[in-house]
């Protein structure tokens, strides 16, 4: 199995790590979250300018954590899609200048396959087939995978993800950026059934609803109405009571949707992937209803379910391994779909 260094640069955290299949032997985060806070969310030219600042000092301290030499690594990795173009660029362009320094195969990563492998660092057992919910702040999806670069969508949401979701709600109850975590922590002092929500189906044509697809704007804007009611009452506003219905929908609608697909499709195990995989509502409601249908469910760790290079140089590990590799006129794309993610690579040597 290969040993890679990979660079994580697709939105506001500087990211390098170095990974043997499933061993990490080291792995570093620079958060830019500080430096975004004070404009509620990620300025793209901000965070661009910022990954070149803290790049070298980044890499090279994931080189000196891991132990290892040159010679014990065998291929370089980059997010390069899907993300933020100018911040894609810095961490593409190192791990070129890299590969070509030291006679290394490229390998792009598509940054919702990192989430998927962050899964096999937390069950070095894990094999496909399996189902995935991704969860992040620019995705929400149930995707089934086939193996290493097959993947299938079976279901989306029609409008928001779901970490956009939180974030909009909690910069709409005045709790700043990044609004998970924040929602997360108040809710656990709120009554989840305070307020009754919108789960967000999507009807169908035909009549009765979609079972996978999701729909979190509706959510968003029933939050809206019922904080303007409140306020328009006069009375203090009960936030955490909020936030822990707002929670609680999301967690139960997404735990329907995905117990209800691996069920229909004959999934054994569902993996989570992405930020929202860290909140609590959705790991203990999804834990006890895939527990109760005799489902296996794997979260990451905390710390491996937001962007991280461990799982972008887990997933480069798996295509290097098989022979993949990418083109040194890779490019970065903003959007590309995760059924493309072999339009990455080529085979053979290089
Ligand atoms: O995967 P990620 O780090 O970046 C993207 O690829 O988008 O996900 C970030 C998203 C943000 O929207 C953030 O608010 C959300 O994940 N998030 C959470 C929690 N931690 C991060 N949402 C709910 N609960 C959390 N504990
Ligand atoms: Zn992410």
């Amino acid at each position: 199995m290969a040993t890679v260094l990979a660079i994580e640069t697709s939105c506001d955290e500087t990211a390098a790590a170095v990974v043997k299949k499933h061993h990490i032997f080291s792995s570093v985060v620079s958060s830019q979250i500080a430096i975004h806070q004070p404009y509620g969310g990620v300025v793209p030219e901000v965070a661009s300018r910022r990954h070149v600042e803290t790049m070298n000092e980044t890499v090279a301290e994931a080189i000196a954590q891991s132990g290892l030499g040159w010679s014990e690594i065998d291929g370089v990795a980059a997010t390069c899609a899907p993300g933020l173009v100018g911040s894609l660029l810095v961490g593409l362009t190192t791990a070129k200048t890299l590969a070509m320094l030291y006679d290394k195969p490229l390998i792009g990563v598509h940054h919702l396959e990192g989430h998927i492998y962050a899964s096999y660092l937390e069950q070095p057992d894990l094999a496909p087939p399996f189902l995935c919910l991704l969860v992040s702040g620019g995705h929400t999806s149930l995707i089934a995978v086939r193996d290493c670069g097959q993947y299938e969508t079976l279901g989306q949401t029609r409008d928001d993800a779901v970490g956009e979701a939180f974030d909009k709600v909690a910069r709409l109850l005045g709790l700043g950026y990044p609004g998970g975590p924040a929602i997360d922590r108040l809710a656990r002092e709120g009554n989840p059934q305070a307020f009754a929500l919108p789960e967000g189906n999507i009807s169908l044509p035909g009549g009765g609803y979609h079972p996978y697809d999701t729909s979190f704007s509706g959510l968003k804007t029933a939050v809206l109405r019922l904080t303007e009611s409140l306020k328009a009452e006069g009375a203090p506003l009960p936030i955490a009571d909020i936030a822990a219905s707002f929670q609680e929908t999301v967690a139960r609608s997404l735990t329907r949707r995905v117990i209800r697909c691996a069920l229909d499709q004959g999934f054994a195990t569902i993996v989570v992937g992405g930020g929202v995989a860290a909140n609590g509502a959705l790991r203990s409601h999804l834990s006890a209803a895939a527990s109760e249908k005799g489902l296996r469910v794997i979260f990451p760790r905390m710390d491996l379910c937001t962007d991280n290079a461990a799982m972008i140089a887990c997933a480069a590990s798996a295509h290097l391994s098989v022979g993949h590799h990418s083109p040194l006129d890779l490019g970065v794309k903003s959007r590309l779909a995760i059924t493309d993610v072999m339009s990455l690579y080529q085979s053979g040597h290089p």
